[in-house]
């Protein structure tokens, strides 16, 4: 494993799609472990492959809750319900945080690191992860969706 670098804000691949995984081989399962060990030691809650500069649709989360530590390989949204507003940041947007409205409870469909198709429900942080990370998939930051900084406060 190894870490790899984290793109910051100002970086256009950023803003690109990621394009679906057809093929779960050697070089996708080497950039899950990469990307875990990359998020741990930024101390994130969740990454898109994205923001290490490869783009596939690949993101893992882990909210340090029991379930909560994922591999999401094209993952879509297929419910949400509810609605919460609460600060969030991103490990490619350094020292800022803001309020985005995310639903409380969001469902994804998408496959993990061996394939398997499966779907999950989260709340809360998960639910807000689950978002957050998606959107990364489409070239959308957060900041393209908050309503009021936190100013100068770390997340
Ligand atoms: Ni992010």
């Amino acid at each position: 494993m190894a870490l790899r670098n984290i793109r910051t804000e100002e970086d256009p691949i950023l803003r690109k799609k990621s394009r679906q995984v057809e093929e779960i081989d050697r070089r996708v399962q080497t950039l899950i472990d990469d990307m875990f060990e990359t998020m741990y030691d930024a101390g994130g809650v969740g990454l898109a492959a994205v923001q290490v500069g490869v783009l596939k649709q690949v993101i893992v989360i882990d909210t340090e809750q029991p379930g909560e530590k994922l591999v999401l390989i094209n993952p879509e949204i297929i419910d949400t319900q509810g609605e919460q507003f609460t600060p969030e940041g991103c490990l490619s947007i350094p020292g800022k945080a803001g309020y985005v409205r995310r639903p409380e409870t969001v469902t994804v469909r998408a496959m993990d690191r061996n394939g398997t198709v499966y779907e999950k429900t989260g709340t809360g942080l998960l639910a807000k992860a689950f978002c957050h990370e998606i959107d990364h998939l489409s070239g959308v930051l957060f900041t393209d969706k908050v309503e009021r900084y936190e100013e100068e406060e770390e997340v």
